[in-house]
């Protein structure tokens, strides 16, 4: 028959033209799905003499498979060659080094904790570190501040439920870094030089005060460790740490319940024109409380006071890096706006550390 030779030829053409697989499902549909042109063919079989039916079919039989194994194949290598292509565009590199992402950055709080603590470090100070949840007996009763102390107001304490029934006194979130010192002590006895930068809480909330805020706890006992140190100490530090050729410290007459004597101290600096200057200037500006670790707290850490004295100091944290890096607002450290911490954050990899420079 030549009108199958030449439906032959017709689907065996566009199969091998057929360039995706898009086409080719086409050229299956027009040959032989059910309106295709093969499958028509078929359907008319009915109207045929029983012999020439019989002919006529095998031959159609035979073209079908004919163009259904094309077909076959045809999609096998269409698939291969898809294949191929996509491993010849989807190729990666392994050896090539690594692109860099920004991961987002560190705020200034944790880098202002790296820094002091490459700094203490240095003068060998540990770290040392207590929970935010605290007994009133650490926050408290062994820094010499008993119930009824004023002190105990003052600190706008923010104090934990208690079970009912439970008549002891509630724990509290820590109002300062001091307990620190008592656990700290209690732990590793006498002589000890540790810091202790961490969280602390209180009722407080305006422009320079938030209910949670950061301090660095200082503490240094040894048998003779006098005022003169903990000036050395803090004057070294303040010039590692705004990264200035000088510093002058004033030392202002205070009181601390856990210290005597004590003292405030305050660092000299400058504001012209809205620029923040340390190290220069005529104006002061309070930085932190200190003063000889009081006897009693002594005592209450088990570290025997007619053997070993030295000094106590805490240091606002958020205060000290809105100084550093003229950071104006100490509510929006806490707010965690992206473009707030994109502007004074610091890269997540650069670890701050004395030899490389503090802040780059
Ligand atoms: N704990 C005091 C405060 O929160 C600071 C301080 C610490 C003062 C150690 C003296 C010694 O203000």
């Amino acid at each position: 028959m030549d009108g199958l030779d030449g439906l032959k030829a017709k689907y065996l053409t566009a199969v091998a033209q057929a360039a995706h697989e898009a086409a080719l499902e086409e050229v299956r549909l027009a040959a032989l799905g059910k309106k295709g042109e093969i499958s028509a063919l078929m359907g008319s079989l009915g109207k045929m003499e029983p012999d020439a039916r019989k002919a006529a079919g095998a031959a159609m039989n035979l073209l079908k498979d004919e163009i259904d194994a094309a077909l076959r194949a045809k999609k096998a290598a269409l698939g291969d060659a898809a294949l191929d292509e996509r491993l010849r565009s989807e190729w990666l590199d392994v050896t090539l080094p690594g692109r860099p992402r920004r991961m987002g950055t560190i705020h200034p709080v944790s880098q202002v904790m790296e820094e002091l603590t490459a700094i203490f470090a240095d003068m060998g100070f540990a770290v040392a570190e207590g929970p935010q949840v605290e007994s009133d007996w650490y926050n408290f009763d062994a820094l010499n501040i008993p119930p009824e102390h004023p002190a105990r107001q003052e600190h706008d304490t923010f104090f934990m439920h208690r079970a009912e029934g439970d008549n002891r006194p509630p724990h509290v979130l820590r109002t300062h870094t001091s307990p620190v010192q008592i656990r700290a002590m209690t732990e590793q006895g006498a002589p000890i030089r540790v810091i202790a930068p961490g969280r602390v809480y209180r009722m407080d909330m305006d422009q320079t005060h938030t209910p949670m805020f950061h301090q660095v706890e200082g503490l240094a006992i040894d048998r003779d460790i006098s005022m003169a140190n903990l000036k050395w100490t803090l004057e070294e530090f303040c010039r590692a740490f705004f990264e200035v050729p000088s510093v002058e410290l004033r030392f202002r007459a205070s009181h601390f319940p856990f210290t005597e004597p004590s003292a405030e101290v305050d660092i000299r600096c400058s504001w012209d024109g809205g620029q923040l200057k340390i190290g220069q200037g005529d104006k002061w500006m309070e930085i932190l409380g200190s003063g000889m670790v009081h006897p009693k707290v002594l005592r209450a850490a088990g570290v025997n006071p007619d053997e070993w004295q030295g000094f106590a100091f805490g240091m606002g944290i958020d205060r000290i890096a809105m100084l550093k890096y003229g950071i104006p607002d100490l509510r929006a450290f806490f707010e965690s706006d992206l473009r707030w911490l994109r502007h004074y954050g610091f890269a997540a990899l650069d670890m701050p550390n004395l030899p490389g420079g503090l802040s780059r």
